[in-house]
């Protein structure tokens, strides 16, 4: 059976320093004040377990709309079991559980009455490898997802362009669009796969260590696609690469040991981290 389980800021104020004001000058010109982004997501006190083993200890945490959310942390600390409760995904998994709350537009996503697959077509995900339909064409691929809900959409060529250019891969393979997806390079899968998620047109992409199979070329394209995706979609994505994290990323969550240690702007947290645990993670001293 076709499954997608497998397949598929700088300028804000860090959460860590209270506000700071400038003291008021006597003739101060009013200025417009700049727009915060709002909260997308938000997890209160998440907890998640694989049988007796808690793997996350209570994480709460906000996804800025329109903005790119970068996860980092060693091995094992629990970035992918945390993106995988965003969209139900944890759940699937025979023994794990999970506690606490995640809220999508300040609507809990775990409530009952809440259909999984709808939530996950509003909130897509890209994996580790890039994991195309391997006996399918490459405009077969882009739709996928509609397939797979059921659902039929009403200019499948429109959608297909559409989504393989936010995917920057349209001109590379405008002309062989019956292609199998297996004949592309690694590169371009990755980016199929990112165009078969924004088919979806979901509000929130979730990427697990997207380019951690790609070589340097491929990784620096897919990385511009993730900044560029960002200004229009809210990403969070977990990465390894600490520079990878500094290049796409507004904010960076640092995880350790199931914990969440420290959120900031990308920029604040890697030149003034608050922890000694961040620090000496960031300069490389354990991970
Ligand atoms: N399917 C699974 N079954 C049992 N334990 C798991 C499973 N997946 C992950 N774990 C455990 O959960 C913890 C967190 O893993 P994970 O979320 O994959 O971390 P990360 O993505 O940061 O490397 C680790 O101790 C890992 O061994
Ligand atoms: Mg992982």
């Amino acid at each position: 059976m076709l499954t997608l389980l497998e397949t598929t800021t700088m300028e804000e104020r860090p959460m860590t320093q209270p506000p700071t004001f400038a003291a008021p000058t006597a003739r101060a010109e009013p200025t417009a004040a700049p727009v915060a982004p709002s909260v997308k997501m938000q997890t209160e006190a998440l907890c998640a377990w694989f049988g007796k083993n808690k793997v996350l200890q209570g994480i709460s945490l906000p996804i800025l709309e329109k903005r790119v959310t970068a996860l980092i942390g060693p091995s094992g600390c629990g970035k992918s079991t945390f993106i995988r409760c965003l969209n139900r995904l944890h759940e699937v998994i025979p023994g794990a559980k999970m506690d606490g709350r995640v809220l999508l537009d300040n609507e809990d996503v775990y409530v009952r009455g809440m259909d999984p697959v709808g939530l996950r077509r509003r909130v897509g995900m890209v994996f580790q490898r890039p994991n195309p339909f391997p006996t399918l064409s490459i405009r077969d691929n882009v739709l996928a997802g509609w397939k797979l809900a059921g659902l039929r959409p009403k200019d499948p060529d429109t959608l297909v362009e559409k989504a393989l250019n936010q995917a920057a891969l349209w001109n590379e393979v405008k002309d062989s669009l019956n292609r199998n997806g297996a004949s592309l390079s690694g590169g371009q899968q990755q980016r199929l796969c990112i165009a078969r998620a924004l088919a979806l047109e979901p509000e929130v992409l979730l990427m697990d260590e997207p380019c951690s199979a790609l070589d340097p070329i491929a990784t620096a394209k897919v990385e511009e696609l993730i900044h560029e995706l960002g200004q229009k979609y809210t990403i969070v994505i977990v990465t390894h690469s600490m520079q990878q994290a500094a290049r796409v990323s507004h904010h960076t969550a640092f995880l350790y040991m199931g914990d969440l240690v420290e959120y900031n702007a990308t920029d604040a947290l890697f030149t003034r981290p608050a922890d000694r645990r961040t620090e000496d993670y960031i300069t490389g001293r354990f991970g």
